[in-house]
């Protein structure tokens, strides 16, 4: 078997997004912290017992998760064994593990999976989706985000960045389709990342945002 690709990327991965990015618009950091703040706001309050960053790579949510979900297990998923080590110091409290069968042992109540769908090849991307669906609790819910193909400044740093050069984003109408095809009964949406770091005082006004399809990215909510 080839090695995962991530391998390669896993001890420069922030240095390789930053230099992909246009200088100011914020750290890779910000957005994960931003994805990270969205879910807990779509949660509405839950306090999930245990969550699962799917493709966590080298850990940059994990940090953000355990700080807004302090009472829930978090646990990490990579097929990258490389980049767990570095998720592993980046929160050594997450529990991270690149053997899918022990993770399938658990059940879920929240399973996050950042910008790690574009990166699977497509015709085993509802496979991957129905995996997960098989590992949510009764009541627990998936939240998939992806690069919103239609931002131009997304293309831009997408078309720049070294390990995206074989991946291949999918629209939302896509994912919401994936959702359905992967067995999902429930499924909600919106588009997000509209401020970079300097804006980020405009913040307050995504909630109304979200229908317009120029957020830096989208996210798919699932459950059964
Ligand atoms: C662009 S990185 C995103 C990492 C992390 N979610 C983040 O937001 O920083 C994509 C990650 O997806 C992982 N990945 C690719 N295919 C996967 C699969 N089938 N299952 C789980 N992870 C996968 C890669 O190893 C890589 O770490």
């Amino acid at each position: 078997m080839s090695r995962p690709e991530f391998d390669q990327y896993a001890a420069d991965y922030d240095r390789i997004l930053k230099e992909a990015m246009p200088s100011g618009l914020g750290e890779s950091d910000y957005f994960a912290e931003y994805k990270v703040k969205l879910l807990a706001r779509l949660l509405e309050g839950a306090e999930p017992r245990r969550v699962l960053d799917f493709g966590c790579g080298a850990g940059r949510s994990l940090p953000y998760l355990l700080q807004f979900f302090s009472k829930a297990e978090c646990w990490g998923f990579d097929v990258s064994a490389e980049s767990l080590k570095f998720a592993a110091q980046a929160a050594p409290r997450a529990r991270l593990s690149c053997d899918w069968g022990m993770v399938a042992q658990q059940q879920f109540d929240v399973i996050f999976a950042a910008n790690v769908f574009h990166h699977i090849e497509p015709a085993e991307r509802v496979g991957a989706l129905e995996r997960c669906r098989r590992i949510l609790a009764p009541d627990g819910k998936l939240f998939l985000f992806e690069h919103n193909p239609f931002n131009p400044l997304t293309r831009w740093v997408f078309e720049r960045c070294p390990f995206d050069a074989d991946a291949e984003m999918f629209s939302l109408e896509r994912a919401r389709e994936m959702s359905r095809q992967a067995g999902f009964l429930q499924e909600a949406h919106g588009y997000t990342l509209f401020f970079p770091k300097p804006l980020a005082w405009l913040r307050g006004l995504e909630p109304l945002l979200t229908r317009v399809p120029l957020g830096a990215q989208y996210y798919v909510q699932m459950a059964n």
